[in-house]
């Protein structure tokens, strides 16, 4: 990814700030209740089919508003949820063809606030903020002559969006899920490998226990000519990250940050709000927000999309990826990514 796109983005986020903080009604909520997939209006979806998978996991389908530029297989859009009064950003891997509907495929998670409202409570006919889509989680233009995927659970559905869009050559597919049940697109997948379009090696956790390195080797020897793309929970693409063979190539997509650094917390003032809360050095911002009651904006919640962005009035956090130090004086207003930014002591937001 070029350095460009994120600036862009981080410029855009600092341009929608105003708006974005004023969730969930703004005045063109209002218009929209007349015509919300109207041009001019920033981009909406309707959810038009709500398809249950496995017992907690669904296929959404939404028609885009007129502005939808359609995406490239792989990647993912972020998606406004109203719930409650407050509207709730998400990313989902986009999981239809190319050139059709436009779905995605939710899995809900225990407590998870917009996964069970997707899976469990929406239905068709709700509209829902939409974002163009984006991710660099892609086929390259050349595709591989050999490839293989190792997904695992709800890590499934970006190449699911890959593979119903393109045929590959030669493909080894090892996913993983707690049992043959939780297997999401089993009918779809299962025929492909029927058929020989893949090589299908699933792995029902709760029998078979979780896929090592080693049995990834075993299974698939000659992954290192294979150019592989894996998607899954945080341990299994730390693992595949920290082992995968120089020589071969691995491309990952996580749906949660990889925290690495934690530290001291400290006192988080939300200004405007009045709202102050004690946070730990492991808790993103937005979550401590969130927790007080704060209308916090949100996108991807993994330091991507810069849907979190807000200006630092005073204080140090740390970015949780990597440890780095932030300060801002008073004034300085400096402009942090509270999804992945925790205190490193007494810290003032701008919200
Ligand atoms: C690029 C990208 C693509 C994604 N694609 C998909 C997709 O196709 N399908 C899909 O189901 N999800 C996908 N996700 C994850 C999705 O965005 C949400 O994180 C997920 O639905 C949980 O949101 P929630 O509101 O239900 O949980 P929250 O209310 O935000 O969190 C509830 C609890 O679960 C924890 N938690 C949050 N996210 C996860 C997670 N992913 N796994 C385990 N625990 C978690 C939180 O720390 C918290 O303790 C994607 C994420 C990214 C960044
Ligand atoms: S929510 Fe996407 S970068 Fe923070």
């Amino acid at each position: 990814m070029t350095t460009a796109a994120p600036v862009r983005r981080l410029r855009d986020r600092v341009a929608q700030l105003a708006e974005l903080v004023a969730t969930p009604l703004v005045p063109a909520d209002f218009v929209d209740l007349l015509d919300p997939l109207r041009n001019s209006a920033d981009l909406r979806a309707r959810i038009v089919a709500i398809t249950p998978e496995t017992a907690d996991a669904a296929t959404i389908e939404l028609k885009p508003g007129r502005g939808w530029q359609g995406h490239t297989p792989g990647q993912y859009v972020r998606i406004g949820v109203d719930i409650d009064g407050v509207r709730r950003w998400r990313a989902y891997s986009v999981t239809s063809h190319s050139a059709a509907s436009l779905t995605i495929t939710v899995k809900a998670i225990p407590d998870g606030v917009v996964s069970n409202h997707l899976v469990h409570r929406a239905t068709p006919g709700t509209v829902v903020q939409l974002d163009q889509a984006a991710g660099d989680f892609v086929l390259p233009a050349t595709r591989p002559t050999r490839a293989l995927f190792v997904t695992a659970g709800s890590g499934i559905t970006p190449v699911m969006g890959m593979l119903r869009s393109t045929t590959l050559q030669d493909v080894v597919w090892v996913h993983s899920a707690p049992t043959s049940d939780d297997v999401i697109f089993a009918t779809e997948l299962r025929a492909w490998a029927a058929e020989g379009r893949v090589r299908l090696v699933e792995k029902h956790t709760d029998t078979d226990g979780m896929l090592s390195t080693e049995e990834l080797l075993a299974l698939v020897p000659d992954l290192v000519e294979r150019e592989t793309w894996a998607c899954g929970p945080t341990g299994m693409l730390d693992a595949l990250e920290g082992w995968w063979p120089s020589a071969g190539t691995l491309h990952t997509e996580r749906f949660r940050p990889s925290i690495q650094v934690t530290g001291e917390g400290g006192t988080v003032s939300f200004a405007r709000t009045g709202t102050v809360v004690e946070a730990d050095g492991a808790t993103p911002l937005l979550d401590a927000g969130e927790a007080a009651g704060v209308l916090m904006p949100s996108g991807c919640r993994m330091g991507i999309c810069f849907g979190c962005v807000l200006p630092l009035r005073e204080g140090a956090v740390r970015d949780l990826r990597t440890g780095d130090i932030t300060t801002a004086a008073v004034g300085d207003g400096v402009l942090i990514q509270t999804c992945i930014s925790a205190a490193a002591g007494p810290c003032d937001l701008d919200i």
